[in-house]
């Protein structure tokens, strides 16, 4: 692949929305957690942890249970997939390290994993949407997560059922790229 047809992948991933109840493939999800597994991390801590789920009444359980109220989000009890995206928080990066930078790395490794993950996905015809509005309880009880492992996210998986008709925008690149110095 080259920088071309990656930037093509890039701009096919959408938040997909509507999905068709088709299983994915176990070697497709395989692989999706393969390229999250090979995500940078600070110090290589790999503090990511995700719970694949499939299982009809658990999928069913979150989408009932582990979802904030005021957005309406229907569709995620129509993914065949979930990937449940926690932390496992690192004494050094996540505690000493930003004590001294401020930077939270332990926010910083998952995302990029989640991301990994999500282009991984799409390069296998596979719609997904990140959820953050979610209740982070909820989903460790659901899913028997240990106390040290923070849930950030649900990304739901599955095969799209449709196009969406409108495609968010983004920043020009003036506003989001400067060279060599901001001001
Ligand atoms: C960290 C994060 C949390 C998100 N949470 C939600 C969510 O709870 N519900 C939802 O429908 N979309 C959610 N989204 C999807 C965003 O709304 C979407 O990525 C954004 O509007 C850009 O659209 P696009 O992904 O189609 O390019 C989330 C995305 C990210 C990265």
């Amino acid at each position: 692949m080259n920088g071309a047809d990656f930037l093509e992948l890039v701009r096919r991933r959408y938040s997909c929305r509507s999905y068709r109840p088709d299983p994915v493939p176990e070697e497709v999800l395989t692989r999706c957690v393969e390229a999250l597994r090979l995500a940078p991390s600070a110090c290589n801590r790999q503090p990511w942890r995700v719970v694949l789920v499939t299982a009809p009444d658990l999928r069913q359980q979150l989408a009932a249970e582990a979802l904030l109220p005021g957005i309406s989000m229907p569709w995620v009890a129509q993914a065949p997939a979930m990937a449940a995206l926690a932390v496992r928080r690192d004494w050094f990066t996540h505690r000493v390290a930003p004590w001294f930078s401020g930077v939270r790395y332990d926010l910083l490794d998952p995302g990029i994993a989640g991301e990994h993950l999500v282009l991984a996905a799409a390069a296998e015809g596979l719609g997904s949407c990140w959820i953050g509005w979610i209740r982070p309880h909820a989903v460790r009880r659901i899913l028997g997560l240990p106390g040290s492992f923070k849930p950030l996210a649900l990304i739901t998986l599955g095969y799209p059922a449709a196009e969406p008709e409108t495609r968010s925008s983004r920043l020009p690149v003036e506003e989001v790229c400067r060279r060599n110095r901001w001001a």
